[in-house]
């Protein structure tokens, strides 16, 4: 395996395929390598829920640059079901936030005032006009918030889309090959993998929780990322089921068209250990009987996990290596991979292809975590 290309790309899951595809796209060359196949690790085990206002709400310069992503989601999955000619299950039908009690009704009170200051549409719904909505809910919702502008995505088949396109646009996917080590030859950056060594103008580090274990000639911190692993849920559904995502204070639920529902997901401090485990299962199906009676009578189709990869204040890593010039890190984008894939490409692309800095990535430096 000996080859030259303008840019390498290390990981093949969502934000590999979709900075790939960018820069394919945008007429480089260039090659993902990963050992497994596209999407196959925290990729998988998504939900796919686009939600910056639930997931960020807590951390606001997080929220706002997921929702800028969000804002690009129409375009991006049209122009890559298009370049891949493959469909992709997109839908904006809102989330629908429940309280149970009064407590939790509280927080979503306040969580409304803070996004109608912030210039959020968000929209208080009583017990009622909840169970109107989505008369599958428990009797004992209290209220519940909703955000139309939010929705959920299919994240294998976008990956696996974004994968086809990038390929369409002449670019290479190498399985099979676990980076080792990235360090500099002449001109050129060398990439060592298990299987031989690429060669490349210019490196993305995009390996999700693997990427602190790649080696960087003159980097002695590795950039901080730890997997957090999260177990999912996939039940056959009988009926009609829920209209849009449902978030609950302990699992989320996602209605598919074919009556499939996938309920998230586990936060769990367990290294590299991408097993499914009964205590992870029998939560989540705990915590949505609780939000959803008739979950009980649902067929039990499949369990997932995946790894979450998560930096230490919870936003993105993303932006040029100061140590090894050629290299640039997007990474540790925790539980929002999916939402922030096309702001992350377009960063990426911008900053490599055209020199433009987005002052965006002052935020996602890797030098806040030291000489990276
Ligand atoms: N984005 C949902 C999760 O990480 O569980």
């Amino acid at each position: 395996m000996d080859s030259t290309t303008d840019i390498v790309v290390i990981g093949a899951g969502i934000v590999g395929c979709a900075v790939a595809y960018e820069l394919a796209r945008r007429g480089a060359s260039v090659q993902v390598v990963d050992d497994r196949p596209a999407g196959m690790g925290a990729t998988q085990a998504s939900a796919g829920v686009l939600a910056p206002y639930i997931e960020a709400r807590h951390h606001w310069p997080l929220a706002a640059l997921a929702a800028l992503s969000l804002e690009q989601y129409d375009t991006f999955v049209a122009d890559v079901s298009s370049a891949s000619g493959m469909d992709v299950t997109y839908r904006r039908t809102g989330t629908l936030d429940v309280a149970l009690d009064a407590d939790a009704m509280n927080g979503l009170e306040a969580a409304a005032l803070d996004l109608a200051r912030r210039g959020v549409v968000a929209e208080l719904l009583d017990a009622r006009a909840v169970r109107h909505e989505e008369p599958h809910l428990t009797g004992d919702v209290a209220g519940g918030l909703f955000i139309s502008t939010h929705g959920f995505v299919a994240a294998g088949e976008l990956t696996r889309a974004l994968a086809t396109a990038a390929r369409r646009h002449g670019a290479q996917i190498v399985e099979h090959s676990r980076v080792k080590r990235i360090s500099r030859v002449g001109d050129d950056l060398a990439i060592e993998t298990a299987r031989g060594s690429l060669t490349g103008n210019r490196v993305v580090l995009a390996a999700g929780s693997w990427s602190g274990q790649i080696d960087i000639e003159g980097v002695s911190a590795r950039v901080p990322i730890r997997p957090v692993r999260g177990q999912l849920l996939q039940l056959a559904w009988k009926g009609p089921t829920l209209r849009r995502v449902i978030w609950g204070a302990r699992c989320y639920l996602v209605p598919w068209d074919d009556g499939t529902l996938l309920v998230g997901a586990t936060v769990e401090d367990t290294g590299f250990d991408e097993r499914t485990t009964v205590a992870g299962v029998r939560c989540l199906i705990e915590a949505a009987s609780e939000l959803v009676p008739d979950v009980s009578a649902a067929n039990f189709t499949s369990a997932k996990a995946g790894l979450r990869p998560a930096s230490g204040d919870d936003l993105p890593v993303i932006g040029a290596s100061s140590v090894l010039p050629g290299v640039m890190y997007a990474t540790g984008h925790y539980r929002n991979g999916i939402l922030l894939a096309p702001l992350t490409a377009h960063l990426v692309a911008d900053a490599m292809l055209e020199n433009v800095m987005d002052p965006m990535l002052e935020l996602t430096r890797p030098q806040r975590f030291g000489e990276l």
